[in-house]
């Protein structure tokens, strides 16, 4: 048995794990409470999904629409989460979110402007106001720089190209991390009693995705193991605009700005099918008056809100609809015409990246012409279970934030609410770490019989003498999802893929990689399946456990909301002697005030009647 105090060892009091928009601002937080705080990332600073969040990131600060206010904004949060929202968090948010903006400018984010001067707003789906802070269409990418920056200022350890193994446990409670630098190879051991997860969703797992190689489920699988609640791992968000063609581009996003800035979707006929997919409850809740609800559902192509700004559920399905139906574009999507609604200096000021992006990767002038899109995995509702006000998870000492943490979006996200979920569950988390060692009886130390195994089980790849490729794994994963979990799902083909990924678990037990843990993709690729499959499992059995559609989670065969108990029940996983254990729980009943305010009509809202 080797000892472990003969591997590299880094002690701190909270260490973060993933560098994205909720790593840095809970490292930011802890750091600023006087606590040692590390930061490892799978790859290099800067590198994260949060750059995917283009088009900006909600924050009711009324400098569009002075109508909008917190409980607007908590409003469209819950009706786009189909209630299933953790309605604490849905508060939480959408009060603190303009103050987590305006704490970003003062750091030296750079957002566009109003005439005024303020932080400019723009339009997103679901949301009844202009509430998009915004920098162009590269937002995630400015608040990344930004957070970076004071970061940095702030004394915080960066450890790059570390890649989490799993968590040391003692007694129950957290003490630390095993992980290993992916360059050389070797493995390091953080003491640390508490540990922030920020590592973002599993979209990996899919084979059309707009989530990065290192978006593998890592925080997912790790909690996992060591006995946190994965909840609502149903919910995945297909975002609708993805690329579709060049087929090496294939499902690299394209931001809802376009839409948000008056691009329109059409099929191949030339037309704008959106206006025959308005749902008639969304129409009621969305649109100004009962007598705009009836225009717009009547086709009113001067409605105030355009029907491509539904929330992204509604347009994902729509464009599938138009692709089955054979009226698709001519590499199975849709297209996106902004170049008829704007003139080409607007285009080229408001979506700078999407210009590029079409000229370079798909040599098409957007300016001119319209983009073929087409819906591609982009997030994950569902996540790591956490407590709404500290985001500690029921393992002492493990918090989660961001995309791997579950809660504020309920069963569909709106866009721009994910880069504001992140400064301000970030932040909270930093606050919850602190407070949690504050009150920590003793330090937890990583036991070393535990962190033998794990270097037993990563190290085994290495060292047999046969075995599978992990990449042929990978892709049969991927296919399997795309087939089984899709944006539609039906309850025998889950079951078919729950059968198939049960085949898949058992391959991977016998991947190998070359034997050497130097510069080896290869091994990196058996660690990071582990975590895919347990977030690819769980997502599938959850699926096949919500019998019901409810947001971005379709069933074929069992369509609308159900109305009887499962309404608003919450399906939660864990591990339990070796196997996936899954049940359904009632979410608690909601505060009195805050139901009243999710039930309100727009009218009482603004005139501050509730
Ligand atoms: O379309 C986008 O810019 C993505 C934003 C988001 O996912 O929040």
């Amino acid at each position: 048995m080797r000892d472990i105090n003969e591997l590299q060892t880094i002690e701190h009091d909270v260490l973060v794990v993933g560098a994205g928009g909720a790593g840095l601002r809970a490292a930011i937080e802890a750091s600023r409470l006087g606590l040692s705080t590390g930061v490892i990332m799978k790859s290099l600073l800067g590198k994260a999904h949060t750059v995917m969040a283009e088009g900006g990131m909600a924050a009711a600060l009324g400098n569009v629409d002075d109508r909008d206010n917190w409980k607007v904004h908590f409003r469209d949060t819950m009706r786009g989460g189909k209630f299933l929202n953790v309605w604490r968090m849905a508060e939480i948010h959408a009060k603190d979110a303009p103050e987590r903006v305006r704490e970003l400018e003062d750091w030296g984010a750079v957002f566009d402007r109003t005439r005024d001067g303020l932080i400019n707003q723009r339009n997103f789906g679901g949301h009844r106001f202009p509430r998009l802070a915004h920098v162009g269409d590269r937002t995630g990418l400015e608040l990344i720089r930004t957070l970076q920056d004071a970061g940095v200022h702030n004394g915080i350890d960066f450890h790059m190209e570390c890649i989490g193994v799993d968590l040391a446990l003692d007694g129950g409670r957290v003490a630390g991390m095993l992980a290993y630098w992916r360059d050389t190879g070797r493995f390091v051991l953080f003491k640390a009693p508490a540990v922030i997860f920020a590592t973002g969703g599993a979209g990996k797992a899919w084979r059309v995705t707009s989530n990065s190689w290192e978006y593998t489920g890592d925080g997912f699988g790790m909690a996992y193991r060591a006995g946190a609640e994965l909840m609502d791992m149903e919910f995945n968000q297909f975002h609708p605009t993805g690329m579709v063609w060049p087929p090496s581009v294939r499902g690299t996003l394209v931001t809802e700005g376009v839409r948000g800035e008056g691009g329109i979707l059409k099929n191949s006929e030339g037309v704008r099918f959106m206006f025959d997919n308005i749902p008639e409850r969304f129409a009621a809740e969305t649109a100004d008056s009962v007598e705009e609800a009836a225009r717009w559902l009547e086709g009113d192509r001067d409605a105030r809100r355009p029907p491509e700004l539904l929330t992204r559920d509604v347009v994902a399905r729509a464009i599938r609809k138009e692709v089955k139906e054979g009226r698709g574009s001519p590499h199975g999507g849709a297209f996106l015409d902004i170049a008829t609604q704007q003139p080409a200096d607007f285009i080229k000021r408001k979506l700078p990246s999407m210009y590029h992006q079409f000229k370079e990767l798909a040599e098409v002038d957007i300016t001119a012409e319209p983009m073929e899109v087409g819906p591609t995995l982009h997030y994950y509702m569902g996540g790591i279970r956490v407590d709404a006000i500290t985001q500690m998870t029921n393992v002492p000492g493990l918090f989660a934030a961001g995309e791997c943490g579950t809660g504020l979006h309920g069963a569909n996200r709106l866009g721009g609410n994910s880069l504001s979920d992140l400064i301000v569950f970030g932040a909270r988390a930093g606050q919850g770490a602190k407070q949690y060692l504050d009150s920590l009886s003793g330090t937890p130390q990583p036991q070393g019989d535990h962190v033998n195994d794990l270097i037993d089980e990563v190290v085994g790849f290495l060292n047999r003498e046969e075995g599978e490729n992990p990449y042929v794994v990978v892709d049969d994963l991927q296919v399997a999802m795309e087939e089984h979990v899709g944006i539609v799902r039906e309850g025998r083909e889950l079951e078919e893929g729950i059968e198939k990924l049960a085949g898949l678990v058992e391959r991977a037990k016998r991947v190998k990689a070359h034997p050497s843990s130097q510069y080896n993709p290869g091994w990196n690729t058996c660690i990071d399946l582990r975590n895919l499959l347990v977030s690819a499992e769980a997502t599938a059995r959850s699926a096949l456990s919500r019998q019901e559609s409810r947001g971005a989670h379709t069933r074929l065969d069992f369509e609308g909301e159900r109305e009887d108990q499962l309404k608003y029940n919450n399906v939660v996983v864990q591990a339990s002697d070796g196997s996936m254990d899954l049940r359904q729980e009632a979410r608690p009943e909601p505060p009195e005030e805050l139901a009243r305010i999710a039930h309100a009509s727009i009218e009482d809202l603004e005139a501050n009647r509730v």
